[in-house]
């Protein structure tokens, strides 16, 4: 296994920020990830995974302790079942899936990060969440010392949430397992109006997989939600966020707050939160709430901004520190607070910080 001391993690995360690990360990098979789990547990010492390092803010301390990065290869498709090791880029993934004629994953296209993540925040966008199609993760359990398989039911799915975010490093996934759809070329039904509106087709149609996959990619690509090193836009953990679930009582007392704010033309979007657990809640936006707080796109004038193209990407103009991007998150959570009452949540993992 190759291991490195002192070992830089900003260029393992897509913010490009945080210190060093006192030791990486890089993992090619689920057999040297459990070893490297193992000796960092036996050893009593922090350990930390990284698959893509997209959804992670490591504090500008580092990491005192031992950082695994998963870099396992594995895409097996059995007629309409996948399976993936956890080290799989996920957005090499879902191109190969829709090359393959198979539906279920293809609006997940340009996520940046690895496969093993996806079920950790239960990963979504555009009208998919990999909770729809997950079949089964097999993971290393760090309290049993084994190895076992998660059937989805098992797996706490909820919106950016599943039993292994709420039991944080307890399971190290090693491979996911998806039942995806062979429906003759065409994608499932399109749900996310937007992707709808760029596709030219009614909400719940079904198009060509690569027109779907391209459409959403192209989407992506205008939020700056697809990496690009030359793009400072896209130097984020994506959605910095949750977009908030309010009860029917709370989103009352949001409008009033709105309408009293911004006047009664001010229309904030609210969808049903249909996802488990989100069962007769209202989605707002977190995006929106942060524009209309009076962080437009673009805010700020140090080197931790919100991004050019959509409010609710935090990102690092290059020379950002991890406690700069965080000064910008508090700031933009207190002044969301402040003028609707509502309290932001961080989507990202943070690591030897928090907000
Ligand atoms: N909006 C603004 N300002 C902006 C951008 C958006 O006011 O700069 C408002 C608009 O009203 C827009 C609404 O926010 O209609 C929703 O925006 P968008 O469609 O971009 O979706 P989102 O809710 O901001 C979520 C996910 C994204 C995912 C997109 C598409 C979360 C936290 N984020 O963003 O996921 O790609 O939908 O499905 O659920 C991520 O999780 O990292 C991520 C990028």
């Amino acid at each position: 296994m190759q291991e490195t001391r002192n070992a830089p993690l900003a260029p393992l995360t897509t913010l490009r920020l945080g210190g060093p690990a006192a030791r990486l360990l890089t993992a090619v098979t689920d057999d040297e990830v459990i070893a490297a789990v193992r000796e960092a547990d036996d050893a009593g010492t922090p350990l930390l995974l990284i698959g893509g390092g997209s959804n992670l803010v490591i504090a500008d301390t580092g990491f005192p302790g031992t950082v695994v990065r998963i870099a396992t290869t594995g895409f097996r498709l059995d007629g309409t079942r996948l399976e993936l090791a956890a080290g799989e880029d996920w957005s090499a993934a879902v191109a190969r899936t829709v090359e393959a004629g198979l539906a279920g994953i293809e609006c997940l296209a340009g996520i940046p990060g690895s496969a093993g993540a996806t079920p950790i925040q239960n990963v979504g966008a555009y009208g998919q969440e990999v909770s729809a199609t997950v079949t089964e993760v097999v993971a290393y359990d760090r309290a049993a010392r084994a190895t076992v398989t998660l059937p989805a039911a098992d797996c706490g799915f909820a919106y950016r949430h599943s039993r292994f975010k709420a039991d944080p490093g307890r399971f190290v996934v090693l491979r996911v397992r998806f039942a995806l759809d062979d429906a003759k070329g065409l994608s499932a039904p399109i749900r996310y109006a937007e992707a709808a509106r760029t596709l030219g087709v009614r909400p719940g149609a079904r198009v060509p997989l690569a027109d779907a996959r391209e459409a959403v990619l192209k989407l992506r690509t205008g939020k700056g939600m697809v990496l690009d090193p030359e793009d400072h836009d896209t130097w984020s953990a994506g959605s910095f966020f949750t977009n908030p679930l309010l009860t029917s009582a709370e989103h009352a007392a949001f409008l009033t707050r709105v309408a009293e704010r911004l006047g009664t033309d001010a229309a904030p979007p609210a969808y049903p939160a249909g996802e488990p657990g989100g069962e007769g809640l209202v989605k707002t936006s977190a995006a929106w709430l942060i524009d209309h707080a009076g962080f437009p796109k673009g805010y700020g004038t140090g080197p931790a901004r919100i991004s050019g193209k959509h409010t609710l990407a935090l990102t690092n103009r290059g020379s950002a520190t991890t406690a700069d991007l965080l000064a910008l998150a508090r700031e933009v959570r207190d002044g969301v607070r402040a003028a609707f009452g509502i309290t932001l949540v961080n989507e990202p993992v943070t690591v030897g910080v928090s907000l």
